[in-house]
């Protein structure tokens, strides 16, 4: 099994969403532009969507417009409609996501869909992405607990997380939206997920509002997952819901792969510099 992690870096999209204020769009790009120099392959720095829905990503265009852009960083953002795709390909990106929920009542708050009628749209989506060869990655969101229902079936998140594989998604990101999971929880979503897709097309997004992110991320690793998400500085969490503060932090889930002997090709001292500008700019 592979001795190597990949972290995929979420803070500028996943982080900066959740900013009870709107940031500068060039305090945005001054970010990236640190987290360019981290070595990071995958950084998300933003999503084409509702205006209205989400203030804070409304620059997107922008900042990926005034980026100075690694050739070695696929940049990336979430689309949840052909709408928001012809956005992300007039600003040039390297790559998309689209996102999804194992609990309905999510799926309805996040995207105002029902998880079919979001599947209806990704169809689309994808279509369009298959036609310009532009990679797609799937995010699968409250894979343990969900702010309206509760707990979550992990026989659901299989189905749901399928769903995006069969789609031709290349990688599905396995969200826990809230922070709420424990370990057994993890291992039981993730064992049934095993069962449908190949660990190597599997993701794990932790949030951290109770501190379980890294023995969740312990438990990821021995089921043979190597490639997880964070924000630097921990910033994040999501809009719609309630409660779910930031992500794993990049820098914490670095030295906690480093320390158990994976290598993971960042560069601690650059992004230690990136998350004490996310603290700066996000006044934390
Ligand atoms: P809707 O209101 O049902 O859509 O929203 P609509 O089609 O009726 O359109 C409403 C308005 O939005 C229209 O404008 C559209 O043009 C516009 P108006 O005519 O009223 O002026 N619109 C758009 N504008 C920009 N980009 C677009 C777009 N689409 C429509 N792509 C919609 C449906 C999906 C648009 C809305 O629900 C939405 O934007 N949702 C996004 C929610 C979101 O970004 N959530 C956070 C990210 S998910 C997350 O954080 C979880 C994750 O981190 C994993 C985890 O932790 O679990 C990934
Ligand atoms: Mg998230």
């Amino acid at each position: 099994m592979s001795q190597s992690v990949e972290i995929v870096e979420v803070g500028p999209r996943d982080g900066l969403q959740n900013e009870p204020i709107l940031l500068e769009t060039k305090a945005k790009i001054s970010l990236i532009n640190l987290l360019s120099k981290c070595g990071f392959k995958r950084i998300e720095i933003g999503s084409f969507v509702s205006s209205k829905w989400v203030p804070q990503m409304a620059d997107s265009g922008l900042v990926f417009d005034g980026i100075t852009r690694n050739h070695k960083v696929s940049y990336a953002a979430l689309v949840p409609n052909i709408f928001g795709y012809s956005l992300a390909r007039k600003h040039k990106v390297d790559e998309i996501a689209i996102f999804c929920s194992a609990s309905e009542s999510f799926s309805k708050s996040n995207l105002n869909a029902s998880i079919q009628e979001s599947f209806s749209r990704f169809r689309e989506v994808m279509s369009l992405a298959k036609t310009d060869s532009l990679r797609v990655r799937g995010y699968v969101s409250c894979v343990t607990d969900c702010p309206y229902e509760g707990k979550i079936n992990p026989v659901v998140v299989s189905k749901v997380a399928r769903q995006l594989s069969d789609l031709g998604c290349y990688e599905i990101s396995l969200g826990e939206t809230l922070g709420k999971g424990n370990p057994d929880q993890v291992e039981k979503m993730l064992i049934n997920v095993l069962d449908e897709i190949p660990v190597n097309k599997i993701a794990a997004h932790f949030h951290d509002t109770n501190g379980q992110a890294l023995k969740n991320i312990g438990v990821a690793l021995d089921l043979g997952v190597r490639v997880f998400d964070s924000a630097v500085a921990g910033l994040g969490g999501c809009p719609f819901a309630p409660g779910s503060p930031g992500n794993v932090a990049t820098e914490s889930l670095l030295k906690y792969v480093e320390g158990k002997g994976y290598e993971t090709g960042l560069d601690i001292e650059q992004v230690i510099k990136a998350a004490n500008l996310a603290r700066g700019i996000c006044n934390i």
